[in-house]
């Protein structure tokens, strides 16, 4: 049994794995069939410091249909606003009797410590800028099903690269099933190394007609986005898709966001609501996905 820190270094068969059971479960869920019972009688507890929508309830839905109860940390009511530390909350709720713990931080590695101090299976549901595996996951799962295989496709991601983990959770993940990433930004946004040896561009508009998805991201201002670029008013007209830009979109193309969307910044309502957005997509597969992780943590096949 083992959590699920980050996609650097899985392998392309445990990313199939991953999907395919997620691919089984998506058809599950929408068929509404009773729940599964791969983790009957388990607890899976989620700790989230960080505000969430669709993470933290897309994981609560998810353990339910795999027949485990959920038990819900929330730092302001709990202990934590009286000063216990983190490492004291993660053997707490270990010790009320967790199974898994899944967790959100603003602080890079702190899913990674959570698993070293309970010996749990540990997701990280997001850790600063380090990743966000099942956010990927469900990308991934969302491109599959759309395209029938995400091998070959070329993939923009666009806006606050540098901040961003879901845009690391991509990197160590899509390349290694066949995508082909460009990052798109400003300097400042656009990560200080590439590890990745993604094709990285300052501009958009030439890169835009050969993409076949473009991945927009959210300017995330409560990490300092905002620092280094000289306004944030010309933003939107340089990256934002507006419907000007969605006119330009190759035939067959898409548009994905992790949301939260900031409207009017980094994409406007076409691109949000049209028919190539598969935004709603993308949150529905968060349910079957964080199905299938939580199986696999715990050593389901
Ligand atoms: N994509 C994502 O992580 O959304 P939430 O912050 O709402 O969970």
């Amino acid at each position: 049994m083992g959590g699920l820190i980050g996609l650097r270094g899985v392998d392309r068969g445990h990313l199939d794995d991953l999907l395919d059971r997620g691919e089984v479960y998506a058809k599950q869920v929408a068929s509404r069939e009773p729940p599964s019972a791969e983790l009957d009688g388990r607890i899976v507890a989620t700790a989230f410091f960080e505000p969430s929508t669709r993470t933290r309830l897309s994981f609560e839905v998810a353990a339910t249909h795999v027949g485990a109860r959920v038990m819900t940390f929330t730092p302001e009511t709990s202990s934590t606003a009286k000063g216990e530390s983190l490492k004291d909350t993660m053997l707490t709720l270990a010790a009320i009797g967790a199974d898994v713990l899944v967790v959100r931080h603003g602080a890079r590695g702190v899913p990674a410590l959570a698993e070293h101090w309970t010996g749990l299976p540990v997701v990280n549901a997001g850790d600063g800028r380090g990743e966000h595996p099942t956010q990927a996951l469900a990308d991934a799962l969302t491109l599959r099903q759309h395209f029938g295989s995400v091998s070959g496709l070329r993939m923009g991601i666009v806006g606050d690269v540098r901040n961003s983990r879901v845009a690391r959770s991509l990197l160590w993940s899509l390349p290694t099933l066949g995508v082909e990433i460009v990052l798109v930004g400003p300097s400042p946004l656009l990560p200080e190394a590439n590890p990745w040896d993604a094709e990285v561009s300052t501009e958009l508009d030439p890169v835009l007609p050969g993409l076949d998805v473009v991945y927009m991201l959210r300017m995330q201002l409560e990490r300092g986005a905002a620092a280094g670029l000289p306004g944030l008013t010309g933003y939107p007209a340089r990256y934002g898709l507006d419907d000007e830009r969605m006119e330009r979109l190759a035939a067959d193309a898409v548009v994905m966001h992790p949301g939260p969307m900031n409207r009017g910044v980094e994409l406007g309502q076409r691109a949000a609501d049209g028919p190539r957005s598969l935004i709603l997509d993308q949150v529905r597969n968060g349910v079957p996905m964080r199905m299938a992780v939580l199986a696999d943590c715990m050593g389901h096949e």
